[in-house]
């Protein structure tokens, strides 16, 4: 018998393109082959995310378009995954539209609501577990270049940060197998990558017990960065009230773990920290970053920044400016706060800055965010800099692009390398968002 042809969207944080790459890998065993064109598939999957409401209503858009194309091709499965369909459950089966419905933990499950399709039902499995990490399954690897993996260490969270969807979505919180992470490491290395990311919605409270042995997030960041030196080592996120002095001593040891740490502050007024529960203050998390730049000066810091919070004062907004400023950040993502349907905001907090404010908001934050990229980019004019090259870059087939250990983008004339080597450069322009470089 042909394989069945899978095809899976990705909507979402990088937890979920490594949950791609486990389906793949889950389906593969039983016959179903990836494809990247949608009309070769038999099973159309998307993996979607809750964190915002626009997030849920561009799949609720691609919903729309998959009925419409199955009308066309009536014999092809839709299924919906992810986050979305652990929020929403049976709702996303109302109106035929969709087959499946699985949620994070329920992958392993997949095989058997495919076949169970013949009873001429919807399948669904929302069910959470407290064990799976799925940590004996070898993704199949589905990024561009071969150059740079993703590997879960985690899944789940236990924060409960008042605006974030996270925690229900995706269950509490379960740390992988050590072993078995730095197992798939070594064996992507093998298979010629250079770079691994490892991911968890908090890194920091990473820990891992099994009789006598324990592994913590440090512990874990030197196993993985001693396989080679020459595999970099990434990780995402930090959360800035775990990120703890082992955690930057180790990184400052091993020149391989990049020189990056993804710092999500949210809001630099503690009255909004507060009520956020993120449980930590302004001030905590500038100590953070001044023990990172202590130990690290060439460390880049970025941030995730939420506008227009329930109750955010122009004062707050303020603070998360001048914040912004101190902190010096290479790079931020930046959004308007969407309120979520059962987090703790939604049932005690009144959404309560208009659209227009937290828009005008949000445009404040990024005008002052481009102009720090901007600043930062300038300031590594004259630097020598490492870059795993990545391929050619997207403007000129004469140019390589790749990043720095910083996780800046750089790019420069180059027809001799190729994805995968490692080229030292010199910073000679740049924009807000490239280091324009040559090679040394
Ligand atoms: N675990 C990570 C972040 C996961 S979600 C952490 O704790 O930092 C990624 C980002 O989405 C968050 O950092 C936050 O800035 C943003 N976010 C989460 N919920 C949101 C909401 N309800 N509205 C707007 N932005 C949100
Ligand atoms: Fe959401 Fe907070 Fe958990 Fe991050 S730490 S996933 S923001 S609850
Ligand atoms: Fe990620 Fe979105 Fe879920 S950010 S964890 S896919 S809600």
């Amino acid at each position: 018998m042909e394989n069945k042809k899978l095809y899976i969207e990705t909507y979402g944080c990088q937890m979920n393109v490594s949950d791609t790459e486990v389906i793949f890998a889950i389906l593969g065993r039983h016959g179903y082959e990836r494809t990247e064109n949608i009309e070769e598939a038999d099973i159309i999957l998307a993996n979607t995310c809750s964190i915002r409401d626009n997030a849920e209503q561009r799949v609720w858009g691609r919903i729309d378009y998959f009925h419409t194309y199955k009308k066309q091709h009536p014999e092809v499965i839709v299924g919906i995954v992810g986050c979305m369909a652990e929020r929403l459950g049976d709702q996303l089966i109302k109106g035929d539209k969709v087959d499946i419905v699985a949620g994070p933990d329920a992958y392993k499950t997949l095989p058997d609501l495919l076949e169970h399709l013949a009873s001429g039902h919807p399948q669904i499995n929302v069910k959470l577990s407290k064990e799976e990490t799925y940590a004996e399954i070898t993704p199949v690897r589905t990024d561009k270049n071969g150059v740079s993996a993703f590997i879960s260490i985690m899944r789940g969270c236990n924060n409960l940060c008042s605006y974030c969807v996270v925690p229900y979505t995706r269950g509490i919180e379960r740390s992988r197998d050590p072993h078995s992470i730095v197992r798939e490491a070594c064996d992507v290395f093998h298979k010629g990558y250079k770079e691994v990311t490892l991911l968890g919605q908090n890194v920091d409270s990473y820990c891992w017990k099994n009789g006598e042995e324990t592994v913590d997030f440090a512990d874990l960041l030197k196993m993985v960065a001693e396989i080679d030196p020459r595999l970099r080592v990434r990780y995402s996120t930090s959360h800035p009230k775990d990120i703890s002095d082992k955690v930057i001593e180790t990184m400052a040891q091993y020149e391989n773990i990049c020189r990056h740490i993804h710092l999500p502050v949210q809001s630099g007024s503690n009255a909004m920290l507060e009520k956020m529960r993120r449980r930590y203050t302004r001030e905590w998390y500038l100590d953070r970053v001044r023990k990172i730049k202590s130990l690290m000066p060439d460390c880049n810091i970025t941030t995730d920044i939420i506008a227009g919070f329930c109750g955010e004062t122009e004062q707050d907004h303020q603070d998360t400016l001048n914040l912004m400023k101190e902190v010096g950040y290479d790079y931020a993502f930046m959004f308007q706060y969407s309120e979520r349907p059962g987090t703790l905001a939604a049932r005690h907090y009144p959404d309560d800055i208009s659209p227009e404010v937290k828009t005008r908001r949000l445009n404040e934050i990024i005008e002052l965010q481009n102009q720090l990229s901007l600043e930062s980019n300038e300031r590594d004019l004259g630097k020598i800099f490492k870059v795993l090259v990545e391929g050619p870059s997207k403007k000129n087939a004469n140019e390589l692009c790749g990043r720095a250990s910083n996780n800046k983008m750089c790019v420069f004339p180059d027809t001799e390398h190729k994805a995968g080597d490692y080229v030292d450069v010199k910073v000679i322009e740049c924009t807000s968002a490239t280091l324009i470089c040559e090679r040394v």
